[in-house]
């Protein structure tokens, strides 16, 4: 039932509970993503502890910073073995370029990964914040750049895969704010179920609470793996 498709975010306040659920779900997951609130609570010691464990983790560090400091960044993230990690695409051309020459720079760096906008943001956020454009117009402009910057991944919402998909064939598309049918949306806006994500296009899946609070998440990432399961035979007929 393993599905390398499935990254569930270890969104806890410390270690022991994150390795909790590891365990737990040893026999459907084998990609993690760390963001903030773990990252700064462990660092790079729990990036070691889930390798050793044979996971692979995806280091969702999200990235915003003049490119001497990014590339820096970058550089140090290296030596976790981390798989995957984040950087926000508004950071700008030089910001991103900066990123891909020193991953480039080594045999084996993470993947880079453009945050084009949180899910978490709707039109009213992007215009409290200055951007006159609809959400979806916003990343594929941000796509753009970070393509001509040489990353071939996005983060996006399952809202704006299909034309992504569409125009970056090749690319990797990594979607968060995955909700299956009635559970709680939370602080995210641009939704969608794990069938609909993948039928647009996403590579990887990223699900949080709907994993990590669920009464007994062993069942609820049972469910979201079969219906992931259901949708690629639903696509095949
Ligand atoms: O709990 P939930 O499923 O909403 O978690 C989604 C995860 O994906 C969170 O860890 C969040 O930081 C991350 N994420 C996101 N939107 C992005 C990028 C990352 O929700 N654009």
């Amino acid at each position: 039932m393993l599905d390398p498709r499935l990254i569930v975010a270890l969104d806890y306040p410390e270690g022991a509970a994150a390795l909790g659920l590891v365990e737990r779900l040893e026999d459907l997951c084998c990609w993690y993503k760390v963001g903030l609130e773990l990252y700064l609570a462990e660092g790079n010691a729990f990036i070691h502890e889930l390798r050793h464990r044979g996971c692979s983790v995806f280091l969702d560090l999200k990235l915003y910073d003049i490119p001497n400091t990014v590339a820096g960044a970058v550089r140090s993230v290296v030596e976790t073995g981390a798989e995957m990690l984040t950087l926000h695409a508004s950071g700008g051309p030089a910001m991103l370029k900066a990123a891909v020459l020193a991953a480039s720079q080594f045999e084996h760096p993470p993947q880079l990964l453009a945050v084009t906008v949180l899910t978490s943001m709707d039109a009213e956020q992007l215009t409290a914040i200055g951007i006159a454009h609809s959400t979806g117009a916003q990343v594929l402009r941000l796509a753009q750049i970070a393509a001509e910057a040489g990353i071939n991944g996005l983060v996006a919402s399952a809202a704006e895969t299909a034309s992504l998909r569409k125009l970056y064939p090749a690319t990797t598309l990594v979607i968060p704010g995955i909700r299956p049918a009635g559970s709680e949306i939370g602080d995210q806006r641009r939704v969608a179920t794990p069938a609909a994500a993948l039928a647009a296009g996403a590579s990887y899946l990223v699900v949080g609470r709907p994993i990590t609070q669920a009464p007994d998440p062993v069942e609820a990432a049972r469910t979201i793996l079969m219906e992931m399961h259901e949708s690629v035979a639903a696509a095949l007929e």
